[in-house]
């Protein structure tokens, strides 16, 4: 019997030690689309991104059907894992490798991110008519700034803003699926086979987040 309330106990202090500390949740396997905008109203990058959740992989490419005058042409495939990131350009089959000083991405939330609120966008009490997402907070390190991800309760990222000294971002997710829809596009290509780490200047930072910059 007291064997039984002891372990019942615990149970209860580790459940209630748990919520206290709010861990991010982990994202799942994605395929879908991805926006980048300035605060300023410039439209950076629109395309298609695949996430390997459990390799930690990123294909993001920018799609030249929604060009303007803003918007950068990226082909990135990234490990965050290795830390390291190849900027592709398929039409001359050129490739540089890069080292990532900042593994900060807008696909899953970081292990050390604050839990800042959970809202109800749009409508809590009518059907289909609100989302309810956590706010998760942190700082841009190495850089200055801070960023703010909304995340649904099954752990899909929406949106993320990022802010800095200088400018601030916006990235939305839409028209996810819970898949790696195609596995080769998280495939080095052979062209960037035995590529060097390219060295990276005093002062610069790489970073998902830098290439929109
Ligand atoms: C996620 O995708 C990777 C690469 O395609 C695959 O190896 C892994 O098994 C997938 N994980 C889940 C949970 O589906
Ligand atoms: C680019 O966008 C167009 C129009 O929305 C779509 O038909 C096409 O499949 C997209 N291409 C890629 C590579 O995502
Ligand atoms: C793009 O720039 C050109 C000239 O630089 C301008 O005429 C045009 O209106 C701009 N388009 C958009 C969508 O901002
Ligand atoms: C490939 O093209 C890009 C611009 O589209 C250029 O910056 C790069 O230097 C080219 N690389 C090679 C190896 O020609």
């Amino acid at each position: 019997m007291s064997a039984t309330t002891a372990l019942l106990v615990l149970v209860c202090l580790t459940a209630t030690t748990r919520a206290d500390h709010h861990q991010p949740c982990h994202t799942h396997n994605m395929t879908g689309l991805m926006s980048v905008m300035t605060l300023k109203g410039e439209m950076k990058a629109f395309g298609a991104f695949t996430y390997d959740s459990v390799g930690r992989k990123l294909r993001f490419k920018s799609n030249e059907s929604h060009p303007t005058n803003a918007s950068l042409d990226l082909d990135l495939l990234m490990f965050f894992e290795e830390g390291i990131f190849y900027e592709i350009d398929s039409r001359n089959q050129s490739c540089e490798k890069k080292k990532l000083q900042m593994s900060l991405h807008p696909f899953d939330i970081p292990d050390d991110a604050k839990l800042h609120s959970t809202v109800t966008t749009g409508s809590s009490s009518i059907e289909g008519e609100g989302m309810k997402v956590s706010i998760w907070t942190g700082p841009l390190t190495p850089m200055k700034g801070s960023y703010s991800m909304s995340v649904t309760m099954g752990c899909l990222p929406v949106t993320t803003f990022y802010f800095t000294d200088t400018t601030s971002f916006l990235f939305s997710n839409m028209d996810v699926e819970l898949k790696v829809k195609d596995p080769d596009v998280l495939v080095v290509p052979s062209f960037c086979h035995g590529k060097p780490v390219e060295d990276t200047p005093e002062g610069t930072v790489n970073s998902f987040l830098n290439e929109f910059m």
